[in-house]
């Protein structure tokens, strides 16, 4: 039976205790329940509800409690639906007078949001030491390929020439920017909530401010109507983690692309790859595929939870009950993931003489033509038109450099072209691009060093 049947004549269908429950998932809240009842107490022993020795005695009880869930020790009830009726029920088996006093000053309202809160932030916490230690992974791979070559690509065609550090350091902004979102989430999740009650506040003189302290909260929600209703911290939360994980589906994308023998820029570590049960000259690069599809699943778990916030009326709707589910099952993923990108990327070899060939391919110093041509006075326009006449005539050459002199005079008279054809070489063109932000191995060193600094002063 539950706790509130004074108030039903009849007993619960089985059916809708299995419906309903959340045991199962929210049993992962166990011992932060403790640690919320815990602080309850030690509150409720400060303003008198508790005399000091019911507290003792009730703190001690939970903290037995504490241990024994740490042993798998309790059987979790479906019946007694969710994490804060089961322990409620523990402390009444262990002292029925006390028991009954526990839920005094709260309701499970206020006490399930302040637990998936705290669950959430300690989360965060975790997420920000990987991602950080991924960031100088790829910093460190930025540093360890300054000599690399490779294409850029736009519209995934051949587009300029760059260093491979300077695609390290790409992907390197993007995780940054994942850290930094994750402690705006942290500030969003920080907030008590515990003491709105279930919707309107208590009538008891609780110290809210004592218990957040105690529960390390650096905010309390300032309404009470908010603070069981609010779960933005949790859409907030998810988008954080659906922004991490596209960024590693995107890096995941161009793995696979890059190792497929049609392009051939690198090559995936045995242990990380997978044959074909019929094809038996397969290698496949399975884990970068798990990933991706990975990324799928955490963005829908933004969209379930979005999608079942935006109808609800104020303020506690047991369709809240979902969140817990799809912010574990979010975390879990994103957490996976970035520990396991960070063993793989390293693993990566990257083919030099491929990478530096495919660079010079498909007249990727054009611009760099026409650019020149532009500082010798010629408007850029003009320059483009210029340019884009020899690529056209000479399309098949896919290099300035084939084109041999006699054909070129051909087409253009202009003396600073031929200056150019006979002198450029992929490394010049690469260190022109000075402009901060730009390829050049200059700007690249900078960046290295200001990214390590940047990297080091970031904390929650
Ligand atoms: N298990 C519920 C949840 O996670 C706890 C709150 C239930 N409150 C209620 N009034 N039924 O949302």
């Amino acid at each position: 039976m539950k706790k509130w049947s004074g108030r039903f004549k009849k007993k619960l269908s089985k059916s809708f205790i299995k419906y309903t429950m959340s045991i199962t998932v929210d049993k992962r809240l166990a011992l932060i329940d403790i640690i919320c009842n815990i602080a309850h107490c030690n509150m409720l022993g400060k303003i008198g509800i508790l005399n000091k020795k019911e507290k003792h005695k009730i703190v001690g009880i939970l903290k037995r409690i504490f241990k024994k869930i740490k042993n798998k020790e309790i059987k979790w009830r479906k019946e007694l639906e969710d994490i804060h009726l089961n322990i409620e029920k523990q402390v009444i088996k262990k002292n029925k007078k006390l028991g009954l006093k526990l839920r005094t000053a709260r309701s499970r309202n206020d006490l399930s949001t302040t637990e998936l809160r705290i669950w959430v932030k300690n989360k965060i916490r975790k997420i920000f030491r990987k991602l950080k230690a991924l960031v100088e992974i790829i910093i460190k791979l930025s540093s360890k390929s300054k000599k690399i070559i490779m294409p850029s690509l736009t519209h995934f065609q051949i587009a300029q020439p760059i260093i491979l550090s300077h695609y390290w350091l790409c992907y390197k902004n993007m995780f940054y920017r994942d850290i930094v979102r994750f402690k705006n989430s942290y500030k969003l999740a920080d907030y008590m909530s515990l003491g709105s009650g279930a919707v309107s506040g208590t009538s008891f003189k609780i110290d809210r401010i004592y218990l957040s302290k105690k529960l390390r909260f650096r905010k309390i929600s300032s309404n009470s109507i908010d603070g069981v209703s609010d779960r933005d911290y949790v859409i907030d939360f998810c988008f954080s983690c659906s922004m991490c994980m596209l960024h590693i589906s995107r890096l995941c994308e161009e793995i696979v692309i890059f190792s497929s023998k049609l392009i051939d820029f690198i090559s995936i570590d045995e242990r990380y790859c997978s044959g074909s049960s019929m094809m038996p000259q397969k290698k496949n690069p399975d884990i970068f595929e798990v990933m991706r599809s990975k990324a799928g699943i955490v963005i829908s778990g933004l969209i379930s939870i979005i999608v079942i916030m935006k109808g609800l009326p104020l303020s506690y709707n047991k369709d809240y009950q979902e969140d817990k589910q799809i912010c574990f099952n979010t975390a879990d993923n994103l957490v996976k993931s970035v520990e396991i990108l960070s063993k793989v990327i390293e693993k990566i070899k990257f083919k030099k003489n491929k990478l530096k060939r495919a660079s010079e391919k498909d007249f990727s110093a054009a611009t760099d033509l026409a650019e020149y041509l532009t500082k010798k006075g010629i408007p850029y326009m003009k320059s483009h038109k210029i340019v884009s006449r020899i690529v056209s005539k000479f399309i098949k050459k896919g290099n300035f450099r084939e084109i041999n002199k006699r054909d070129l005079k051909k087409v253009t008279s202009n003396k600073y072209v031929i200056q150019f054809i006979r002198n450029y070489n992929t490394y010049n063109i690469i260190n022109k691009k000075t402009s901060i932000g730009g390829t050049s191995i200059r700007q690249i060193k900078k960046e290295i060093k200001r990214s390590k600094k940047e990297l080091k002063k970031l904390t929650i």
